[in-house]
């Protein structure tokens, strides 16, 4: 039987292959990964209708500094939609090369900086410092804004802000003690799951089996680190274990922006527990339950243009549990809610939720959400 190419097998094959500059040796392979559209429905740039904001007469526009240095191609680039925006509300902007050693004195004179900031680890790290500087330091309006950074692909982060707020999240069990973790692994329920703080597409989760696996892991922790899927990085010292949730088979995501409600089901390929990364999504009408469950950790959580709360629902009790909160999500269209074959999104209002027909890309919701942000700093 032919194995099934899955978007997270392809990931992996890219990754190993690209650095190598291999790919341009093999350009059938090539073609595959970056053609390869896994949501069907996905749409180029003018598929959407243009987004424009109501700009009082006489109010000042920013001068916007538009980072285009992000590693995905094609559709799934983010600055496209960014300076799509931009354009149509003639915003002056400039490339901002965030990268280079200038990057403070250049970030002076721009009134906002728009940056799809990366997720792996090296990435984050540089978001971190610089998003940092360029919000708190040079005092600049920044999406993403530094709060929201600060809980970005970081699991423990993310579950201590859950715990805090009384967030119904998957029960988890965070320690940085080797001796109180020893403990743990002698008295827990296996199987349960192990995660690397800062996992995409599914890759740094694990099943631990049994209290042979779990002492191994925890010996390797708690002296040389164990290996994540960043060569450059060891999960040291802390570990991050979660119940193992009995659910339906998917996972459920709902992302907000402003008022704007979207969100689909993931599955998992055959065999597998984990939806994150499949690339096996469906489109239909969202849970108003789950719908104000997300509002609710929104509310809590620090502020964000956009969130996407991924949820499991519990098989002992049917209720829904967060797993993980982003801001950023990989945009493959501008179809990101699909009722009944119709795409569109939810306006949330009071806590109503009603269908409006329509085509949106979320990055041009989130520019529109920061121009608020402008305008209320700025009257
Ligand atoms: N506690 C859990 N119990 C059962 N399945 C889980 C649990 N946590 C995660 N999963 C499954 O694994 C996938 C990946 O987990 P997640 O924490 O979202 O990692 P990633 O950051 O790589 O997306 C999820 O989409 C879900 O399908
Ligand atoms: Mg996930």
């Amino acid at each position: 039987m032919r194995a099934k190419i899955t978007r997270k097998k392809l990931y992996k094959v890219y990754r190993v292959l690209k650095p190598r500059g291999f790919l341009d040796l093999v350009p059938e392979l090539k073609e595959k990964i970056s053609s390869r559209r896994v949501i069907p429905e996905n749409q180029q740039l003018e598929s959407s209708p243009k987004l424009y904001v109501d700009w009082p007469d006489n109010f000042p526009k920013p001068f916007v500094g538009l980072v285009k240095n992000e590693a995905r191609l094609g559709n799934n680039a983010n600055w496209p939609k960014f300076e799509r925006f931009l354009k149509t509300n003639q915003i002056p902007y400039e490339e901002y090369e965030i990268n280079k050693s200038d990057f403070i004195k250049k970030g002076k004179k721009y009134d906002i900086v728009v940056w799809r900031t990366e997720t792996s680890y090296a990435k984050h790290w540089e978001a971190a410092d610089k998003v940092e500087i360029i919000q708190n330091h040079l005092g600049k309006l920044i999406l993403p804004n530094s709060e929201s950074v600060w809980m970005d692909e970081d699991k423990v982060r993310e579950q201590y802000l859950f715990e805090v707020n009384d967030l119904p999240a998957i029960k988890t069990f965070i320690s940085h003690s080797k001796e109180e973790v020893m403990d743990y692994i002698e008295n827990c329920t296996y199987p349960f799951i192990s995660k690397d703080k800062t996992s995409a597409c599914s890759n740094g989760v694990h099943l631990l089996k049994n209290k042979r696996q779990a002492k191994a892991l925890c010996n390797k922790i708690f002296s040389t680190g164990q290996k994540t899927n960043e060569s450059y990085v060891r999960q040291k010292d802390y570990v991050y274990f979660q119940e193992f949730v009995p659910n339906y088979g998917f996972d459920l995501r709902i992302i907000m922006v402003g008022d704007s409600y979207f969100g689909y089901y993931r599955y998992p390929t055959k065999g597998d527990y984990k939806a994150s990364g499949s690339g096996i999504v469906e489109k239909k009408e969202l849970p108003h339950d789950v719908m104000i469950l997300a509002k609710k950790a929104r509310e809590c959580l620090p502020k964000s243009y956009l969130l996407a709360v991924d949820f499991l629902q519990d098989k002992r009790d049917d209720n829904y549990y967060i797993i993980e909160t982003s801001i950023f999500i990989g945009i493959e269209s501008c179809e990101q809610l699909v009722i009944d074959g119709v795409p569109g999104r939810y306006i949330e209002k009071e806590g109503v939720f009603t269908f409006e027909p329509g085509r949106f890309w979320l990055q041009e919701l989130m520019m529109q959400e920061l121009m608020k942000d402008w305008m209320k700093r700025n009257s």
